[in-house]
């Protein structure tokens, strides 16, 4: 006890200097983190990477009018660290190539050849069906989106940058797919909608916003950076169009 009561002081005033200290290495004249002893080195790093793996996936990009390191580091944020494909393709059965799929059994039980390779007809263009949600109750199935660029280059058929950034930053449905079910609004809405709002709020069911993004992982990445969120619009711009998808209409890529 007498320890304790001696201790603390020590404590509070250890944790004082390293506020201090962390205060004045962050207006230090570097400008560095402190504790980053690789600096700008990880960034490169996850360039090449990014830009190794979309090659060994077989990826076509369109680099026409983008910075390569844009698209090298957007490829590592979506392939390797956010794994957007494993949600954003039709379903883990189709994710890889039956031969690059190494979740699967090698030869002569399964078709594993030893190296992975995404799908390239379901790479980004979503259609995942998550079931029916909320469990218990819900009826509306949440399915993950196409985020391939249509026609116009722009990612998931249409998104720009900013409205891009906003559906990170704080997961808003810009296509409203799953609105609360209502009967406040005319007309009431009633079918493909979200439980949540009274009297659609059974007991035991969490009150979900049906006008933001469900199972998609927005709370983490809302923390990306600007520069971030760009790099990853920037890649995704330079993928292959796929059709399909919720809410998309045939022909979105020609
Ligand atoms: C755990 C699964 C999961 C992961 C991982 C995931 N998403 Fe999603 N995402 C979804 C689902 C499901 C939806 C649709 C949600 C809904 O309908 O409520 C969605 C929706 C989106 C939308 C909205 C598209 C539109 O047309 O409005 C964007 C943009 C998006 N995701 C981008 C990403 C990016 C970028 C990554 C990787 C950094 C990613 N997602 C990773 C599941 C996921």
């Amino acid at each position: 006890m007498l320890q304790h009561k001696l201790l603390k002081p020590v404590t509070a005033g250890t944790a004082f200097v390293a506020v201090l200290a962390l205060g004045m290495s962050v207006v230090s004249t570097t400008g560095r983190a402190a504790n980053d002893n690789n600096g700008a080195q990880d960034e490169k790093r996850m360039i090449e990477i990014g830009l190794a793996i979309a090659a060994s996936d077989g990826i076509q990009l369109n680099m026409a009018g983008k910075d390569p390191d844009m698209v090298g580091l957007g490829s590592y944020l979506i392939n390797v660290s956010g794994d957007c494909n494993g949600c954003h393709s039709s379903g883990p059965e189709a994710q890889y190539t039956p031969q690059g799929n190494p979740y699967l059994l090698k030869p002569p039980n399964g078709p594993f050849g030893g190296v992975k390779k995404i799908n390239p007809a379901t790479y980004l263009g979503g259609g995942f069906d998550f079931g029916a949600f909320p469990s218990p109750g819900g009826t509306v199935h949440i399915v993950s989106r196409n985020l391939t660029p249509g026609k116009s280059g722009m990612p998931a058929g249409d998104l720009t940058l900013s409205q891009f950034t906003r559906i990170l930053r704080t997961g808003v449905d810009l296509d409203n797919a799953h609105p609360n079910c209502t009967l406040s609004t005319n007309p009431p809405i009633t079918t493909n909608c979200l439980l949540g709002l009274p009297p659609f709020n059974p007991p035991g069911v969490p009150p979900f916003d049906g006008s933001k993004l469900q199972v998609m992982p927005w709370p983490a990445f809302q923390n990306m950076t600007d520069r971030q969120i760009a790099a990853m619009y920037v890649f995704i711009s330079a993928i292959p169009c796929l059709e399909g998808g919720p809410g998309q209409t045939p022909g979105r890529c020609n």
